[in-house]
């Protein structure tokens, strides 16, 4: 019952000055936010491949309101590019984007988004990496699916994000399992209406079964974005019957979440992307991370009074 609340809440700009000025919150955000700079990720990264991990980066931002702000996005994603590029890590590090933060809700949005993220892709490839768009609500995926489309022309390895809990997801898959696509399924963290997605737990969790079914027996190369172990356990399974190898999908998970599953799998032989948020904006990305959990939500509280 508390998601939803706080979900809405995620969009509220009372709660973000009130969640942010709050004690006990940076200690809170911590977990889930590998830091505020590009000089402060580096190492996280670093520590995370030598641990026998990949990573995707993401510069945490979205709901921008300037085509300056969208510019600045870009250029952020350009400058953790400069960085990754002296590692030499290739797609051990990739990069997650928001298209919201590359200016899509503003006037002209879908032009101005695919403006602002070919040249991240386009700097991604040059370093031999990739970069994967983030599904954000459903109003904005038409123009996701687009511009994930018109950047594979160019750049196929380009990867996307399709979420079970919505109705439209399977055709979706079945639609982008050919062969050289990179998909990554997720359950989905946005606040979405009935008429539109799933809103039991347990429908949503068979929703993604059908999903992992398509992406696996599909021609792609499936990312597993969660940290459900039944779900880890049922894609194990398909895999296999699939007759994949285990270096033809991968598992990811968020930083700060179940980290012990993560070198576990590593050590398993699978390959394990850490998806690791950085930066300044970390509000809706850590509203949805209370949200998913509400002792994460209890956790918070207490640390406020504690302070
Ligand atoms: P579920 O929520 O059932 O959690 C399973 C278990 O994992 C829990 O019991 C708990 O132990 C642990 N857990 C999960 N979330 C936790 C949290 N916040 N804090 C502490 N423990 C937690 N969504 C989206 O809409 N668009 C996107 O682009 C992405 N991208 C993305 C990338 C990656 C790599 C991951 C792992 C997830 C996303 N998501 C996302 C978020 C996704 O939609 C979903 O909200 C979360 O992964 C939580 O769902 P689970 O599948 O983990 O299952």
């Amino acid at each position: 019952m508390l998601g939803p609340v706080i979900l809405a809440a995620s969009r509220s700009d009372k709660m973000r000055r009130f969640v942010s000025a709050a004690p006990g919150t940076k200690q809170v955000v911590a977990r889930f936010i590998a830091g505020e700079t590009v000089e402060q990720v580096v190492p996280v990264v670093k520590e995370a491949v030598a641990r026998g991990l990949e990573v995707t980066l993401d510069v945490v931002g979205e709901d921008i309101t300037t085509r300056e702000q969208a510019a600045a996005a870009r250029d952020a994603y350009l400058e953790l590019i400069e960085h990754l590029a002296g590692l030499g890590l290739g797609t051990k590090a990739e990069m997650s984007v928001k298209l919201s933060m590359f200016g899509q809700s503003l006037e002209g949005g879908h032009e101005l988004a695919l403006a602002n993220v070919r040249p991240v892709v386009e700097a991604a490839a040059a370093i031999g990496t990739t970069v994967t768009l983030d599904a954000e609500d459903h109003t904005t995926l038409d123009s996701m699916f687009a511009i994930h489309e018109e950047l594979r022309k160019d750049f196929p390895q380009t990867g996307c994000v399709i979420q079970a809990y919505l109705f439209r997801t399977e055709g979706d898959a079945r639609r982008l399992s050919e062969a050289g696509s990179r998909v990554r399924i997720v359950k989905g963290a946005y606040k979405e209406p009935a008429s539109v997605a799933y809103q039991d737990k347990a429908e949503i969790d068979k929703a993604y079964v059908r999903i992992l079914k398509i992406l696996m027996e599909g021609d792609g190369y499936p990312m597993i974005g969660s940290h459900d172990p039944r779900l880890i356990a049922i894609t194990q399974e398909l895999a296999r019957g699939a007759g994949r190898k285990l270096d033809d999908y991968e598992f990811q998970m968020l930083y700060g979440i179940r980290s012990d599953e993560h070198v576990r799998l590593a050590a398993e032989g699978h390959r394990m992307r850490v998806y690791t948020a950085y930066g300044t904006d970390w509000y809706g990305y850590f509203m949805r991370r209370l949200a998913e959990k509400p002792a994460n939500l209890l956790f918070f509280l207490r640390s406020m009074i504690t302070k």
